[in-house]
């Protein structure tokens, strides 16, 4: 595992989550966790998703020999499934197709959605931060991965229907809530993909800004050369990648470290 050897804290969850599919919840789960990887900060980048677009940025998907239903039904040892990356401080627990099968398995299983946090909690003085990736819309993988986090953070694309479903997805959030399923917070809403060129983009930052809910000021622009980028496996950070995207990542993750700071701060007074 990535240790820096000493034990910490237990690591912070933050889920990437929303409703509408293709809002870019992957790249920024990617991108997240390698920006805090290179601040030396030991990221498990957990990848839920049956797609396995995240993990298989790293590891190819049919070289995979173990994934999350491995060690969550058939027990693997979490050290024979997470792998280590090219990027120093960065492991990755990747997905396979058969979490398809998890999804139906976690349903008929008591307290399936907890199986998540519960396979992890071996390593989670390992690692400062759990990054988990999500399939788009409402599933019980996506439950289990809040119910493994302390945050989550919504990505957010310039496309009339994203801003429709959000508040229909805060609501089945609230309800995972006083289900207590998940007591995760919202850390913010990421406007990605922005070309502010266009009057939806300028309209989605507008919003954000005036909304009720938290939002981070950083807004990730569009770049044409991302799925190129995708398909070379290029990381925001890596020195292929486009130095606007890099940027913006690393200012989200700035602030994604400052709001944490202050969240955490907030809950000493109370406990205080
Ligand atoms: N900053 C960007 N500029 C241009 N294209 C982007 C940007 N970020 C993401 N994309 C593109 O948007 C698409 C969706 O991105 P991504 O896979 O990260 O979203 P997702 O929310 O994880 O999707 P899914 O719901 O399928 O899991 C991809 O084709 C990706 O290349
Ligand atoms: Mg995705």
């Amino acid at each position: 595992l990535s240790t820096d050897g000493e034990a910490h804290e237990p690591a912070i969850g933050i889920t990437l989550t929303a409703f509408k599919g293709g809002q870019a919840k992957s790249t920024t789960a990617i991108s997240l966790a390698a920006m805090l990887a290179r601040r030396g900060l030991p990221t498990l980048l957990v990848d839920t998703d049956a797609q396995c677009n995240s993990s298989g940025m790293f590891v190819r998907w049919d070289e995979v020999k173990f994934g999350l239903r491995s060690a969550i039904v058939d027990k693997v040892p979490l050290d024979q499934v997470v792998q280590h990356t090219r990027i120093p401080n960065l492991d990755v627990l990747p997905a396979s197709f058969d979490l398809t099968v998890l999804e139906r398995e976690m349903v008929v299983t008591a307290n399936g959605f907890k199986k998540i946090e519960k396979v992890l909690r071996p390593v989670r003085s390992a690692y400062r931060f759990i990054i988990f990736d999500t399939a788009p819309g409402l599933s019980h993988m996506t439950i289990g991965s809040l119910a493994a986090s302390r945050y989550f953070i919504i990505p957010i694309a310039p496309e009339v229907w994203a801003s429709d479903g959000l508040r229909m997805f805060m609501t089945w959030i609230g309800e995972q809530r006083d289900d207590e399923a998940s007591d995760a917070e919202l850390l913010g809403l990421v406007a990605t993909k922005v070309d502010s060129g266009t009057r939806i983009s300028r309209s989605l930052l507008q919003q954000l800004q005036a909304g009720r809910l938290p939002a981070f000021k950083t807004w990730i622009p569009k770049r044409v050369g991302n799925e190129d980028a995708i398909r070379d496996r290029v990381v925001a950070g890596e020195r292929a990648a486009d130095p606007d995207i890099s940027r913006a990542y690393d200012e989200l993750t700035e602030e994604v470290l400052a709001r944490i700071a202050s969240f955490e701060a907030e809950e000493g007074r109370h406990r205080a």
